[in-house]
C-alpha cells in the first residue's frame, strides 16, 4: 500500500487539468480530425446503431482460428518472423492492449482497440506493435465487421499461446471498436520515459504512485524493465515497482509471477542497436511510412537487427514451445549484469550449459545466451515473489493453471458482466472478479404499483430515497462496465460504509425498503423506490409523469463479492451529489465531468441531473450548499432559475479553499443560498451556463422534468446487460 496520496487523485502540488497531457500537446502538428465531429457528428463509419454483437455471432469463428494459425508462422519479408513464428511478438502485442486496464477509473484496457490509436501507438512501450498490427490486417480485412480489432488483438494473443502448447483457459468477444482516440488521463510528464522522465514512486521523497495511474513512468505500460528509473542494482524497488503497478491492474502477487514468467516462456528481447538510430515513433514519423514508426533500414530488418526495448535475447533456450524452462534456468544459474549491443541493462547467465543457450532469431545454427530482464530478477530475489516462483518451477501444473487463468482476467478484465461474453469459446465457471450477479426475476405490474405505494406511505422523503437509488447506480463505470444498481451492492461492505453514501441515513432506507418489498429483489426495490419518489416530485411541481422502471435486478451476496476490489470505486467527489471529500489537485468541477462520461451522460444529462437532484435535496451530508430553492423535493428547475438571478451575488467563503460560496442579496446583502464549485460552474462557465439557461427558460417546466426522468432512467439501467445481450445468447 502506499499512503494517503496514493489513494486519491492528489499528486505534487500543481493543480493539474482533467486530461493532463494530451494527444495535441505531443503532437501539436497532427491532422486534427476532431473538428469534423463538432456538433455530435460521429466518427464510426459503421454508424452508432452497428450491432456488433449480432455480427460477431455471425462470425465463422472456426475459419478465423485457423485463418489466425496459419498467420503465425507466415513470415513476411518486410518484418520476418523470429525463430519463424509470430506467436510472441502477439502475445506482447495483446498484453499491452490489455495492460494499460487501471481499477482507478475503470479506463484503458483492450475493450475498444486503443492501440491503434495515439498516444498508445506511439508509446515506447509499444514499440514496433504497429507491425505485430499490421501482420494482422489481412485477416481484420477478410472477416470484416464481424471481428474488431479490440477482440482480434486478444484472439490473435490467445492463438499464439495455443499454437506454441501453451494453456489457454477461454476467449469471450464483444469488445467493440472506436474509431478516435480515447480521452484518457495519462499523466501530466512532458517526456517519455527514453527520454528521461523521472518515476513516479520515489519513497525517499514521499512520491507515491499518482491515482488512478498504473504506470511507473509516461510511456510504459507498467514499469521499467531494466529497474527503476532505469537503474538494475535496486531489485526491491523493482519488486516494489511491479507489486504497486499490478495491483492498479487488479493483480496479486501469484498473478503476477504466472503472468510475467509465463508471457517469457515465449519470444525475445530486442536490442540489436542503440536506439538513437532509429525513426520517430508512427505518430509523429513522415508520411510515406504509411503509419510505420521506429524503422531503421530494411536490410538491417531482414538480419533481424531490431530494437524495440533495447534490451537484447529470449528468456528460455525454446522461445516458440511453452514449458518450464524460464524458473528452471531462473533458479539454476546466477546471473550476471550486462549490458545488450543496444546499451541496456540486463542479466545473462553465467557459465551456461549449451543446452541452456538458445538459438539465434534468424539463424538456428547460431546459439545465443538467454537473459533476464531486472524484472525478471525480482521473481527470484523479492522473497514473497520467490517463494510463488519456486512452487511454479516445482509445479508445471500450478503454472498452466494460474497462467492460463490470469491470461484470461487480463484479456478480459474491463468487459464488465460476463453476460457481455460472445463465441463459442467463453468458459462455464463463474470468477469473482466478473462480479457475479444470480438472475432476478422481474416483479409484476401488481407488485410494482403496490411497493411504490407502500414506499411513499413509509415516511422515508423524497431525498432519502432518491440517494439510497442513485448511491446504488451511480458507481456504474462505462470503462470497464462494473457497478451499477444490478447485484445490490450498496447494501453490502464497502460501499454501505462509503462516506458519500451517507451510510446511517443508507441503512435505515435500506432497512425499510426490505420491510417493504415482499418478493422483489432489494437491487430492484433500491431503483423502484427511487422512481416512485421522482414521480411524487414531478406531480408536487405539476408535472404527471411515469419513471419506466425495467425490473428483473438480482442480489448478489457477500460470497458472490470480493469487497476489496471495489474500493478503487468509492467516489472522491461526487458533483451529482454535491460531494466532495477533501480538496484534490483536480478541480473539482473537473471531477463532475469525470464522474458524468465514466456513467456515459452527455452534457444536458449531466446539466439536467444536477440541477434536478439539487432541487430534490439530494445532497450527501444534507447541507444547504446547491439546494437552490425554497422548495426542495419539488422536482423544479429552481436550481438554474436562482442560480442565474443576478439579484444574487456570489463570493467564496473565506477559509474554505475556493470550494464553498456563499450567494447575498444584492440589496440587501442578506445571505441567500450557499453553493459549491460544482454548483456555480453551471453559472460561470459559458457552456454551461448555455445549458443552465435552457433549462432555466419559462416554458421549459416539463421539459426540464422529461429529461431528467430518460436522463435518470439511463444511469439505473446503465447496467442492464442482461436485458440488453440477452437476445445475443438466445
Ligand atoms: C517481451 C518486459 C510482463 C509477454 C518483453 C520485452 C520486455 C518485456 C523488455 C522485450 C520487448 C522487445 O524488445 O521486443 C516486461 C516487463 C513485464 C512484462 C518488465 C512486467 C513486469 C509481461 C507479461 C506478458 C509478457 C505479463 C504476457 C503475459 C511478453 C512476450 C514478449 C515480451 C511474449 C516477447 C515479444 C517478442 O518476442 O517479440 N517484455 N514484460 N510480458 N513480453 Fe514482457
Amino acid at each position: 500500500k502506499t499512503g494517503e496520496m496514493g489513494g486519491c487523485p492528489v499528486h505534487g502540488n500543481a493543480m493539474r487539468s482533467l486530461l493532463g497531457r494530451t494527444n495535441r500537446d505531443w503532437w501539436p502538428e497532427a491532422l486534427q480530425l476532431d473538428i469534423l465531429t463538432e456538433g455530435g457528428r460521429s466518427a464510426n463509419p459503421a454508424g452508432e446503431d452497428f450491432d456488433y454483437a449480432e455480427a460477431f455471432n455471425a462470425l465463422d469463428y472456426k475459419a478465423l482460428k485457423e485463418d489466425l494459425h496459419a498467420l503465425m508462422t507466415d513470415s513476411q519479408d518486410w518484418w520476418p518472423a523470429d525463430y519463424g513464428h509470430y506467436g510472441p511478438f502477439f502475445i506482447r502485442m495483446a498484453w499491452h492492449s490489455a495492460g494499460t486496464y487501471r481499477t482507478g477509473d475503470g479506463r484503458g484496457g483492450a475493450g475498444s482497440g486503443q492501440q491503434r490509436f495515439a498516444p498508445l501507438n506511439s508509446w515506447p512501450d509499444n514499440g514496433n506493435l504497429d507491425k505485430a498490427r499490421r501482420l494482422l490486417w489481412p485477416v481484420k480485412r477478410k472477416y470484416g465487421k464481424h471481428i474488431s480489432w479490440a477482440d482480434l488483438m486478444i484472439l490473435a494473443g490467445n492463438v499464439a499461446i495455443e499454437s506454441m502448447g501453451g494453456p489457454v483457459f477461454g476467449f469471450g468477444g464483444g469488445r467493440k471498436d472506436v474509431f478516435e482516440p480515447e480521452s484518457t488521463y495519462w499523466g501530466t510528464e512532458e517526456q517519455w520515459v527514453n527520454e528521461g522522465v523521472a518515476t513516479r514512486i520515489q519513497p525517499k521523497e514521499g512520491m507515491a504512485l499518482e491515482n488512478p495511474l498504473a504506470a511507473i513512468q509516461m510511456g510504459l505500460i507498467y514499469v521499467n524493465p531494466e529497474g527503476p528509473g532505469g537503474d538494475p542494482h535496486d531489485p526491491e524497488g523493482m519488486a516494489r515497482d511491479m507489486r504497486e503497478t499490478f495491483a492498479r491492474m487488479a493483480m496479486n502477487d501469484e498473478e503476477t509471477v504466472a503472468l510475467t514468467a509465463g508471457g517469457h516462456a515465449f519470444g525475445k528481447c530486442h536490442g540489436a542497436e542503440p536506439t538513437d538510430t532509429f525513426g520517430r515513433a508512427p505518430e509523429g514519423e513522415d508520411l510515406h511510412l504509411m503509419g510505420f514508426g521506429w524503422l531503421n533500414d530494411e536490410d538491417e530488418i531482414g538480419k533481424g537487427h531490431i530494437t524495440t526495448s533495447g534490451i537484447e535475447g529470449p528468456w528460455t533456450p525454446n522461445p516458440t514451445q511453452w514449458g518450464g524452462d524460464y524458473f528452471r534456468l531462473l533458479f539454476k544459474y546466477e546471473y550476471e549484469l550486462v549490458k545488450s549491443p543496444a546499451g541496456a541493462f540486463q542479466w545473462t547467465p553465467i557459465d551456461p550449459e549449451e543446452a541452456d543457450m538458445a538459438p539465434d532469431a534468424r539463424d538456428p545454427s547460431k546459439k545465443v545466451p538467454t537473459i533476464m530482464t531486472t524484472a525478471d530478477m525480482a521473481l527470484k530475489r523479492d522473497p514473497e515473489y520467490r517463494k510463488i516462483s519456486e512452487r511454479f518451477r516445482d509445479d508445471q501444473a500450478a503454472l498452466d493453471d494460474a497462467f492460463a487463468r490470469a491470461w484470461f482476467k487480463l484479456c478480459h478484465r474491463d468487459m464488465g458482466p460476463k453476460v457481455r461474453y460472445l463465441g463459442p469459446e467463453v468458459p462455464e465457471e463463474d470468477l469473482i472478479w466478473q462480479d457475479p450477479v444470480p438472475a432476478g426475476k422481474a416483479p409484476s405490474d401488481g407488485d410494482v404499483a403496490a411497493f411504490k405505494a407502500k414506499v411513499l406511505d413509509s415516511g422515508l422523503s423524497v431525498s432519502e430515497l432518491v440517494k439510497a437509488a442513485w448511491a446504488s447506480a451511480s458507481t456504474y463505470r462505462h470503462s470497464d462496465h462494473r457497478g451499477g444498481a444490478n447485484g445490490a451492492r450498496v447494501r453490502l461492505a464497502p460501499q454501505k460504509d462509503w462516506a458519500a453514501n451517507d451510510p446511517d441515513e443508507l441503512a435505515k432506507v435500506l432497512g425499510k425498503l426490505d420491510e417493504l418489498r415482499g418478493n422483489m429483489s432489494m437491487a430492484d426495490a433500491i431503483v423502484l423506490a427511487g422512481s416512485a419518489a421522482v414521480e411524487k416530485a414531478a406531480k408536487d411541481a405539476g408535472v404527471e409523469i411515469t419513471v419506466p422502471f425495467m425490473g428483473g435486478r438480482g442480489d448478489a451476496g457477500e460470497e458472490h463479492t470480493d469487497a476489496e476490489s471495489f474500493e478503487p470505486m468509492e467516489p472522491f467527489a461526487d458533483g451529482f451529489r454535491n460531494y466532495l471529500r477533501s480538496k484534490a489537485d483536480v478541480k473539482t468541477e473537473d471531477m463532475m465531468i469525470d464522474k458524468a462520461h465514466l456513467l456515459g451522460l452527455s452534457i444536458p444529462e449531466m446539466t439536467v441531473l444536477v440541477g434536478g437532484m439539487r432541487a430534490l435535496g439530494a445532497v450527501s451530508g444534507n447541507g444547504k450548499a446547491g439546494v437552490l430553492t425554497d422548495r426542495p423535493g419539488a422536482l423544479t428547475p429552481d436550481f438554474f432559475v436562482n442560480l442565474l438571478d443576478m439579484g444574487t451575488k456570489w463570493a467564496p467563503v473565506e477559509d474554505s479553499g475556493d470550494e464553498e460560496y456563499v450567494g447575498t442579496d444584492r440589496k440587501s446583502g442578506k445571505e441567500r443560498w450557499r453553493a459549491t464549485r460544482a454548483d456555480l460552474v453551471f453559472g460561470s462557465n459559458s457552456q454551461l451556463r448555455a445549458q443552465a439557461e435552457h433549462y432555466a427558460e419559462m416554458g421549459n417546466e416539463a421539459a426540464f422534468v422529461c429529461d431528467f426522468v430518460s436522463a435518470w432512467t439511463k444511469v439505473m439501467n446503465a447496467d442492464r446487460f442482461d436485458v440488453s445481450y440477452a437476445k445475443n445468447h438466445a
